[in-house]
């Protein structure tokens, strides 16, 4: 029996990694103009990296990180997310030191044992950025307006923005008594991860799928009733800075995130069109991550874009890329001439594909109309005698006749 990819791996084949790279290539140049740079983190950190950033009660950490003791008994996990390894990254090379606002972003798969299904997958990509050292809210909106700009440059304006604050250390717990009261006399009607998550994470109950633990939690008590003095400040402010630069988004009292290194600031661009997997991209902000995790006490606030979620819903657009021009040749003579030709013109940045077999002229024009090409030549002894030929724009038949050099082939498709 022949090998196949583990169970929510996935195979990017050519024709979907044209659409990856659109994506890409939008947000290398939407981060880029921003102000950030790429940063490169290994795939694999140590566990104890993942536990305290993410945190011990969390889904991903209690069931779906990928660890394994390898063979100095070491325990190491293939990361589940960027945000903790890039930090990890920040304060072991001291780049804090030359300045602490540094905006970094990285891309590449992150891996959760999950149930797979569409838009959900056990090797996943993300596309994410982060800004460290900022305090201010104009920080969580340059962010916010950043990860609208990146949609907006693919095209894409569905997906919408819901922003929620969690609060701080010096005002989370009240909230949380709060929800705990309010979940205790609910416990009956609530599922049985959440009577666990009750006990140790009860935040996450307000996130749970189960329509009796959503029925059961109408009613709760919103985070944002409960944020002291600053925290309520600050996300004044955030809301302000998008307000003022027409970002439209809606508030979400009940998003709580499934990592524990939020604080304040949370956010998640959410589409109608993926079912249960509704969101395309998330973040927020961490103000005590960097020093949880060893480093100086510097805050940080961050996106991850969910690659494979962005790409469902680019739908069945092509993004292929197509010859500008296909070269057709009469004999093997004209192979040869074609052949210096296509070298030439590959090298003056012409996209060209030639027939590299014998094949009948009329199956080089069908391979012609089957790779999209936008012109084609046919070269014959005539065209190698004359040193000229005629240029077909493919889409109506138009003929021009060029001289067989690279510079005038090239001006006559620019
Ligand atoms: P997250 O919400 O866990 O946040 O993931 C961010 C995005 O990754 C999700 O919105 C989704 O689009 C995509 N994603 C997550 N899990 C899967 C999966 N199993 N299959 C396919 N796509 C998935 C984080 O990871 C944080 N590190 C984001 C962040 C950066 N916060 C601050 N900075």
């Amino acid at each position: 029996m022949s090998i196949t990819a583990i169970k929510g791996f996935n195979d990017i084949l050519p024709t979907e990694s044209d659409r990856w790279q659109y994506i890409e290539q939008a947000a290398r140049r939407v981060f880029e103009l921003n102000g950030f740079s790429e940063i490169r983190v290994p795939v694999m950190e140590k566990t104890e990296l993942f536990c305290r950033s993410i945190g011990d009660a969390t889904d991903i950490v209690e069931k779906e990180m990928y660890t394994f003791t390898d063979k100095g008994e070491n325990s190491v996990t293939l990361r589940p997310e960027g945000t903790a390894g890039v930090m990890r990254a920040f304060i072991e090379h001291k780049l804090y030191a030359l300045d602490p606002v540094a905006k970094l972003y990285y891309l590449g798969p992150m891996f959760r044992y999950e149930r797979p299904q569409k838009g959900r997958y056990r090797q996943f990509h993300q596309i994410g950025a982060e800004i460290t050292g900022v305090n201010s809210p104009l920080a969580d909106a340059q962010v916010l307006n950043m990860l609208v700009h990146f949609f907006r440059e693919i095209g894409l304006d569905e997906p919408s923005l819901q922003i929620n604050s969690l609060g701080c250390p010096d005002c989370r717990p009240a909230y949380r008594a709060a929800l705990v009261a309010f979940l205790e006399e609910r416990l009956g009607s609530l599922c049985e991860d959440c009577r666990r998550r009750f006990t140790t994470n009860p935040l996450r109950v307000l996130d749970c799928k189960v329509p009796g633990c959503i029925e059961a939690t109408v009613g709760a008590p919103s985070v944002l009733d409960h944020l002291c003095g600053g925290c309520a400040e600050h996300f004044a402010g955030v809301r302000g800075y998008l307000d003022s630069t027409a970002t439209p988004y809606s508030i979400n009292h009940r998003m709580v995130r499934g990592l524990d290194y939020y604080t304040r600031t949370t956010f998640e661009l959410v589409t109608g069109l993926l079912g249960s997997q509704s969101a395309v991209a998330a973040g927020g902000r961490y103000d005590g991550l960097i020093s949880q995790l060893g480093g100086p006490a510097i805050p940080g606030i961050g996106f991850a874009i969910g690659f494979e979620r962005v790409a469902l819903l680019l739908g069945d657009k092509d993004f292929s890329r197509q010859p500008d021009l296909f070269i057709a040749t009469m004999g093997a003579g004209e192979r040869d001439f074609a052949f210096r030709l296509m070298h030439d013109l590959l090298n003056a940045g012409v996209r060209v594909e030639m027939e590299y077999e014998g094949k009948s002229l009329k199956s080089q024009m069908r391979r012609a109309d089957k790779l999209g090409a936008r012109y084609s030549v046919v070269i014959g002894g005539n065209e190698v005698a004359s040193g000229k030929a005629a240029i077909k724009r493919m889409k109506d038949g138009e003929q021009i006749e060029v001289p067989l050099k690279s510079e005038d082939i090239r001006n006559m498709l620019a």
